[in-house]
């Protein structure tokens, strides 16, 4: 399919899905954001993807944010209309089989920090830099920065965040755990590529069943949250890949991971 504001290029089994509007700096828009729902449908329908990268076109930004221009004239419900599509697409990366990469290589403000928190990892250049400028301009945060930043960071660092709109180089985004690691922009991608096709050398069941016990987990109490860990481990001894991974381990080989 052919996007207007997205491009999205396979690797093997890595895809890598761009917001590609450079002159706006990647400003999410409502097409953009509508856009990225059915890219994100459409890489969560395709078995032969094992992982996902999601990145920001040229070398400025990953995201500056939601599109002020668009948003400037928003009444309350056009504003609430606009969150919640926000919400329901950036959800659909936790909930998408596959895992989603973030490589930051820029600005990720408002809704592009959002937008990489929603991702399961992220990996940042070291020109990247992070805030929720929101009130700045008289706003909240709208795609889910004031519930996900507190679960990542803590609710006291991403109070301070929230409340003056600072942006924070990426050593204070790496130090605080918004980042897992920082590259050189010119080798961002090369790094977010050796990470997806590390994951995709896995066997995919497991990764795709790790990542639901992650997703879903961290919402339950804990004793839920286990249950669900046990329910599938167990479902993991139905998987020929499971029958590979421990036979190889016990001949000393490499196992061939086929997915099933
Ligand atoms: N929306 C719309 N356009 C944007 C944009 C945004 N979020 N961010 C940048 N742009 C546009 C600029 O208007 C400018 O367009 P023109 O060339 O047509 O004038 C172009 O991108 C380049 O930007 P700058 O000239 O401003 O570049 P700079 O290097 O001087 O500054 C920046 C870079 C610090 C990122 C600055 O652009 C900026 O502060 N952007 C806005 C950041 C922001 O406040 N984001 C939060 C948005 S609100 C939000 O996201 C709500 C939510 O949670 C849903």
């Amino acid at each position: 399919m052919e996007y207007a504001n997205l491009l999205l290029e396979k690797n093997g089994a890595v895809a890598v899905l761009t917001i590609n509007r450079p002159k706006a700096l990647n400003a999410l828009n409502s097409d953009t954001v509508t856009e990225l729902s059915t890219a994100l449908d459409e890489l969560g329908r395709d078995s032969s993807v094992k992982a996902v990268i999601l990145t920001g076109s040229g070398e400025k930004a990953f995201i500056a944010g939601a599109d002020i221009s668009q948003m400037k004239d928003f009444n309350c419900m056009q504003a609430r209309r606009f969150a919640q599509l926000g919400h329901s697409v950036f959800r659909k990366i936790e909930l998408m089989p596959q895992p989603v990469i973030a490589a930051i290589n820029g600005f990720a403000l408002g809704g592009g920090c959002e937008l990489a928190m929603a991702c399961d990892i992220r990996i940042a250049a070291e020109n990247a830099k992070f805030g929720q400028p929101e009130v700045t301009l008289g706003l909240t945060a709208g795609f889910g920065g004031t519930q996900r930043l507190p679960r990542l960071v803590g609710a006291g660092l991403a109070s301070e965040l929230l409340f003056t709109g600072d942006i924070i180089d990426v050593n204070e985004a790496y130090r605080i755990g918004l980042v897992n690691k920082i590259y050189p922009l010119d080798t961002l991608m090369e790094e977010a590529m050796k990470l997806a096709k590390k994951i995709s050398s896995r066997a995919p069941v497991a990764v795709q069943l790790t990542k639901s016990a992650i997703q879903r987990g961290v919402n339950m109490d804990i004793d839920s949250a286990q249950a669900y860990e046990a329910e599938i481990f167990g479902l993991t001894f139905s998987t020929q890949d499971q029958i590979e991974g421990c036979s190889a381990f016990l001949e000393k080989r490499k196992p061939a991971f086929e997915g099933k």
